[in-house]
């Protein structure tokens, strides 16, 4: 369960670690938030510090497919649905941004990238609607999308009844960019700590991250760590964590002109692999989808099968090479949530809620959080920086955040109830495998993996839910928030900051 794009070992990049450190800006996360902002940052002086649990592009940015693209699959037609057209130009203008803004790091970086066409694209009559709707709203918002005339529908073995498309966007490779902005942040002084855990951020009585290994200090700290991890402002019950999978094939001949997600089910998301954009001597199509919330799958390994089978359909010579996850947060109206912290004095901020459009969005958070932090005057900031910092709420979001906080509630009483209806001991665990029970009244997780039988608490340490085994990673996962946890009970990602208890085996 390793990328496609780590297929080669990368390079380990990072600085020594000083205690107590001082530093102007100290940013929480080295995925394609946290690096791009520090780079921001750093070119205008600032002395930034980044640090990072795992190493430079740990999760959602170095699993992600490394399509960069305006057209976004059904994105701009969800947020009009609800939203006046103003909102869906700020969005297309900040992903524009955005993606120029990466576009020219790309270059100055001499990191490759291929320019292709994007399609959304129906499978079946059905999907018909949503693909024109995506289409009127592409074009609202001012961009150049085609719907393709049945003639015109690109050649493809798997089945197209209609598609839009939007020509001049990008593939790359989004490991090759996060490692770029890594090497741009250190050669121009800035300090990237990885392998170093945030255990909290305080804006008072000055902004302070801690860590096992001691403070750093700062005047401004960002935490881009996916979701945020403090709960201020409640940002985990505004999201939903997606995890979503990813395979990539060796395909002889020619594969694939162009990048495709669908908009109707069984969800697929399609591209192909060149030497300017990947690791193409290893794989060259990579299809994802299957995705549903964290925590509440009737199968992992299930869901990345489904998607092996359905390629092997279409493609039938291809060859599986890789097969991963990766989760990203979704906000209840589509529209990421970017600033500073409510109580964080100004001095925290965050960004979270890209839906699986990071390399554009992110890079646009990026944008914003830069200029917040100097203090560019508002007057002097792009009008879609105004327009999408202002937050409206429809009843439509509120509407969709009730009933994802009733899907919460109701993932919450069946996990305890699930826990009360096995009592331990239990027999032990087939290799990778995970069962939870109850011991004395609390939930007990108790997981094989590597001939190792371990027994960890199956209490979220977020706020309490009860965990749920993914048999294709083997974690423990919440389906509350969408926090992740190892066998052994180490955090992984989420808004969770502590690791699960460690129990005594005897007794499980
Ligand atoms: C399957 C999948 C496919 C996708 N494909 C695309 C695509 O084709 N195009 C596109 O535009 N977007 C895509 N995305 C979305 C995109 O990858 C993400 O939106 C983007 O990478 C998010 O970047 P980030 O920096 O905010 O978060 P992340 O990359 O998740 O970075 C967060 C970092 O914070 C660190 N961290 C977390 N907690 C702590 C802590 N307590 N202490 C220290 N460090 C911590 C983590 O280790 C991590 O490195 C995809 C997402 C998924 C799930
Ligand atoms: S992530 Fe919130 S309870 Fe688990």
């Amino acid at each position: 369960m390793k990328p496609l794009w780590k297929i080669e070992p990368t390079a380990s990049l990072g600085s020594p670690f000083e205690p107590g450190a001082r530093h102007d800006v100290v940013v929480v996360g080295a995925g394609l938030t946290g690096l791009s902002t520090a780079v921001m940052l750093a070119r205008k002086g600032l002395d930034v510090a980044v640090i990072d649990a795992g190493e430079v592009g740990e999760l959602t940015t170095g699993a992600n497919t490394g399509k960069l693209t305006l057209l976004q699959g059904q994105t701009l037609a969800g947020i009009r649905r609800h939203h006046p057209i103003g909102l869906v130009r700020a969005y297309v203008d900040a992903n524009r941004a955005g993606m120029q803004w990466l576009t020219e790091f790309a270059d100055d970086a001499g990191v490759g990238y291929t320019r292709c066409t994007d399609h959304t694209y129906a499978q079946a009559p059905g999907g018909l609607d949503a693909v024109r709707a995506q289409h009127f709203a592409a074009r609202e918002a001012g961009l150049a999308t085609r719907i393709l005339p049945p003639a015109e529908l690109p050649e493809a073995p798997f089945p197209i009844v209609g598609a839009v498309a939007l020509e001049d966007q990008v593939m790359i490779d989004p490991m090759l960019v996060a490692q770029a902005l890594a090497r741009e942040l250190l050669a121009s002084g800035g300090a990237l700590h990885t392998g170093i855990r945030a255990t909290g951020a305080h804006a008072l009585p000055e902004p302070r991250v801690e860590t096992p290994v001691g403070p750093l200090f700062a005047r401004h700290i960002l935490l881009a760590t996916g979701t945020p991890i403090i709960d201020r402002g409640l940002y985990f019950a505004k999201t939903r964590g997606l995890r979503s999978y990813c395979v990539a094939f060796r395909v002889p001949g020619d594969v694939l002109e162009g990048t495709f997600i669908s908009v109707d089910g069984p969800n697929r998301s399609l591209r192909p692999i060149s030497n300017a954009d990947g690791p193409a001597a290893a794989a060259q199509l990579i299809v994802g989808g299957n995705g549903h919330p964290v925590g509440r799958s009737d199968g992992e390994t299930a869901a990345i099968e489904d998607l092996v089978a359905w390629t092997r359909e279409y493609f039938p010579d291809a060859e599986e090479i890789r097969r991963w996850s990766a989760q990203d947060y979704e906000s209840h109206n589509l529209i990421p949530f970017v600033g500073a912290m409510p109580r964080g004095l100004g001095r925290i901020r965050f960004a979270t809620g890209y839906a699986k459009w990071g390399l554009s969005n992110a890079p646009a958070a990026a944008l914003r959080l830069t200029a917040e932090i100097l203090g560019t005057d508002r007057h002097d900031r792009p009008r879609w920086m105004t327009a999408i910092g202002t937050r409206l709420t429809m009843p439509a979001d509120i509407a969709r955040g009730t009933a994802e906080g009733g899907r919460v509630a109701a993932a919450a009483a069946s996990g305890w109830s699930r826990a009360e209806s096995r009592s331990v001991p239990v027999p032990r665990p087939a290799e990778g495998s995970g069962v939870v029970a109850n011991r004395a009244g609390l939930p007990v997780a108790v997981s094989t993996v590597g001939s190792v039988t371990r027994a960890v608490s199956a209490v979220c340490t977020h706020l309490g839910g009860v965990l749920d085994w993914n048999d294709a990673e083997c974690t423990w996962d919440c389906p509350l928030h969408a926090s992740r946890f190892a066998p052994d009970g180490t955090r992984i990602e989420g808004p969770a900051l502590k690791d699960l208890k460690l129990l005594p085996r005897e007794g499980s």
